[in-house]
Order: structure tokens, then C-alpha cells, then sequence
């Protein structure tokens, strides 16, 4: 493995530095560093963070291949700035037994783009009827810790706290799609004015706070620990607010797509902007970037939805909801909170990386610590081009936008993914 001199990178905003990486770690940081037979990458002006970390990707390996691969999908995320990502269960066959959750964990240390961490069902099947082996998938080479159903609620009340009873013994964690099936029955798109304008069937905010509110207060009781994804609505980020006050151990993300765009987007009727949860009003917005500020939100995940073009470009009723996501990540946050690079590496790297017990991730590059890590110029602009991305699919609600911020090179344990701004591999 060669060494690498990074020089001249600014380590999440702070005064430039050299860095040289050598056998998978930072081993030393300062300015004119030397070192006979490294390869140099020059980082000037390039903002050096550590590695992204998703809690919310799906890979459609096994089962959906035409529309992402294990492998096609951590391409797409070390271009974007990954490190690390948490595929989630809803493949086919369900990652709801040892044998899958070792299968998608095998296959992504084969890719060797990011480290692929999966996510087991909680429920066999995601058919929220019957337990899945949740000890066998902890203790499986895949070491799994954290579950979900997501694409399904976990609405079954009884079923939910035993979910969450189960994993307090291994300190594992329940992610819930907050969803409640009997109040989106038939949905399409935010339940509000333009819902009732164009005559599609709502999804109202209160399906998601009704879940959220019901979770907190299961996990209070078991004394467990709960992570809800994508919350979409201002409503839920105020059940969330008061259960952190009242120190119930619950933590949130946020999609990139529900911190920048607006029900408005259905209005075009085209199902690249159908997605699940929808997405919601100018308020949800302005409150939910403000909680990720605040900390009540604790991470970006993408909710990297990849759909292939029968399930994407028809019409909308019929369309799967999803949207890309890896890829644009950095740029939608770098565009919604500006350059405050700590406040992006702790919600991007450093804090999905101590929700999930993610050793070697989210940790700022420096002497000792495991290099992974993505050098960002923050100068550069780029327009989104479908058929230019990683993925297998193109269903990118950003085509032809003009998006600050381009990942230049990311490294995984010190052996980069991406060079140039181009994939290694
Ligand atoms: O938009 C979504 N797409 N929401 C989900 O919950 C599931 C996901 C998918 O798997 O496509
Ligand atoms: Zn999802």
C-alpha cells in the first residue's frame, strides 16, 4: 500500500496542514511535511473531513440488481464523500436472517469502496407479523446493530416494544419508518392545499408525530433505544424535541431532499419528486433545518432510493417512491447550511458514526486515526447530470442543477476511492 501526502488541506475549516497517511492511518499532520516515495495529492484550498457516514442507504442487492449493486452503490457513495453506509433490509430476498445480513456485508467488503454495514428487518418479512432473529444477525459476521423496516412502519404497538426490549440487551437500536399505515392509506403526496389542488390522496404530517410520539414513550418504558428516520414534518420535530429534553435515548435524520424541497415539486406531476415520506410544506422545511442547527435532528442520511425507469417514468400513481441520494448529499447540506464545516462533519460523519458504534469512522483526520476521510473543493460548482452519476438508476431529483461543492478525493483506510473526483475502481 503506497503512502500518501495529502498537502495543504484545511481539516474541517480549520488553517491548512500536510497529511501523511501510511498503512491505512494519519501517522502525522504539520505543515511541509516530507516523506521519500509517497505519492502527493495536492489539497490546496480542498476542505479535508472525515469520511461521510449514511444510516440510510438502500442497496438493491439482493434482488434488484438492475437498479444498484452492493458494488454500483458504494461507487456512488465514495464519490459522494463515503466512508461508510448502512444498507437498509427491504432487498429480496428481506436481510431479515444471518444468512442475507452476511451475504450484503461479504459483497461490500468484496466491492472495498466504503464499508457496507447492514441493517436487519425487524420483522420476518417486513410483513410486521412475526419477530425476526435479531440476536442471530447481531452476533453474525455482519455484527448488526441497528434495525429496521424502513419502506414499512413498524405500527404494531405490542410488536414494537418487544423490538426494542430485544435490543437493549446488546445495546442495539431500533429505526423506525414513523408511518402510520391507517392515516396514509392510498397516499401520494403531503395531505394539504396542493393535495387537495391536484386531487391526490394526502399523507398527513400527524401519521408520522403520531408514531414518533407513540415510540418515545415505548422507549422511555423499555429503556431502550430508538432512531427515527427521515422525519419529514415541523410537528415531529417538536415530539422530539421534548422527548430529548425528558432525556429519552431517541435520535433523528433528516433526508437532504426534505431539507430543500417543498410539496410544490408534485405540482409537475413528475414521480421523481414522489418519495416517502413526501415531501412537505416550506415551514416543514424552514423547521427541520433548523432543528438539524439545533442538534434536535441528529444526522443527514440520504435515503438513497434507486429506482429503475419502469418504476420511475410513468405516471405518478403508479411510480415507486425514492429518490438518489448519495451522490448530492454533501452538496444539497453545503447549500442548506453553508460552509460551517463542523457542523456538517458532526452531522454527516461524526455523530451516525457514534449513534451506530461505528469504530474507525467520524473521527476528524489526525496522527493515530484511521484515515478515511474525503477532501472537498468548496469553491467548485457543478451541474447534475443523470447519466453521469455511479448509480445504476437516474432517478435524481437535482438534474440540471447547479449545486455547490465537489468531492475530490476520498480515501478508506488510507487507500483512496476516489481520485481527481473520479472513482478509483
Ligand atoms: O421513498 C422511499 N423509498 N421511502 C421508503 O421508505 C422506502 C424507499 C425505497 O425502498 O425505495
Ligand atoms: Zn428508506
Amino acid at each position: 500500500m503506497p503512502t500518501y501526502l495529502i498537502k495543504g488541506a484545511s481539516v474541517v475549516g480549520a488553517a491548512p496542514t500536510d497529511l501523511l497517511v501510511r498503512d491505512g492511518v494519519v501517522v502525522e499532520t504539520g505543515r511541509g511535511l516530507d516523506a521519500a516515495g509517497a505519492v502527493t495529492v495536492d489539497a490546496d484550498g480542498l476542505v479535508a473531513l472525515p469520511g461521510l457516514v449514511d444510516l440510510h442507504t438502500h442497496l438493491r442487492e439482493p434482488g434488484r440488481e438492475d437498479a444498484e449493486t452492493v458494488e454500483s452503490g458504494s461507487r456512488a457513495a465514495a464519490l459522494g464523500g463515503y466512508t461508510a453506509v448502512f444498507a437498509m433490509a427491504n432487498t429480496s430476498p428481506v436481510a431479515d436472517t444471518a444468512g442475507v445480513v452476511e451475504q450484503v456485508w461479504r459483497l461490500g467488503r468484496e466491492a472495498g469502496l466504503v464499508d457496507v454495514q447492514p441493517i436487519g428487518a425487524v420483522t420476518v418479512g417486513l410483513a410486521g407479523e412475526h419477530l425476526a432473529e435479531l440476536g442471530a444477525m447481531a452476533s453474525s459476521a455482519a455484527g448488526v446493530r441497528i434495525f429496521s423496516d424502513d419502506g414499512f412502519c413498524v405500527a404494531d404497538p405490542r410488536l414494537m416494544r418487544r423490538a426494542l426490549e430485544y435490543v437493549k440487551a446488546f445495546d442495539g437500536i431500533i429505526a423506525q419508518h414513523a408511518e402510520e399505515p391507517r392515516l396514509t392509506e392510498g397516499a401520494q403526496m403531503h395531505e394539504g392545499e396542493i393535495s387537495t389542488r391536484l386531487g391526490l390522496t394526502g399523507w398527513p404530517a400527524v401519521a408520522e408525530e403520531a408514531i414518533i410520539a407513540r415510540d418515545v414513550l415505548l422507549t422511555e418504558h423499555v429503556g431502550s433505544r430508538l432512531h427515527v428516520c427521515h422525519v419529514s414534518t415541523a410537528g415531529s420535530v417538536e415530539v422530539l424535541r421534548q422527548a430529548k429534553a425528558r432525556g429519552i435515548r431517541v435520535t433523528a435524520e433528516v433526508t437532504p431532499h426534505h431539507l430543500l424541497l417543498t410539496d410544490e415539486r408534485a405540482v409537475s406531476y413528475d414521480p421523481v419528486f414522489k418519495v416517502n415520506p413526501p415531501l412537505r410544506t416550506a415551514a416543514d422545511v424552514t423547521a427541520l433545518r433548523a432543528a438539524l442547527v439545533e442538534g434536535v435532528i441528529d444526522v443527514v442520511a440520504t435515503d438513497h432510493a434507486p429506482h429503475g425507469v419502469e418504476d420511475k417514468e410513468c405516471e405518478w400513481a403508479y411510480a415507486r417512491p425514492g429518490m438518489l441520494g448519495l451522490e448530492t448529499a454533501l452538496s444539497i447540506v453545503l447549500d442548506v447550511l453553508g460552509p460551517q464545516w463542523d457542523l456538517i462533519a458532526e452531522r454527516m460523519s461524526r455523530s451516525p458514526a457514534r449513534i451506530a458504534g461505528l469504530a474507525g469512522h467520524g473521527v476528524d483526520p489526525a496522527p493515530g486515526v484511521p484515515a478515511n476521510l474525503t477532501l472537498v473543493d468548496p469553491t467548485a460548482r457543478r451541474t447534475v447530470e443523470p447519466a453521469e452519476l455511479a448509480s445504476r438508476s437516474r432517478n435524481t431529483p437535482y438534474a440540471g442543477m447547479t449545486l455547490p461543492g465537489r468531492v475530490v478525493a476520498t480515501f478508506l483506510r488510507g487507500e483512496p476511492t476516489v481520485l481527481d473526483g473520479k472513482a478509483v475502481r
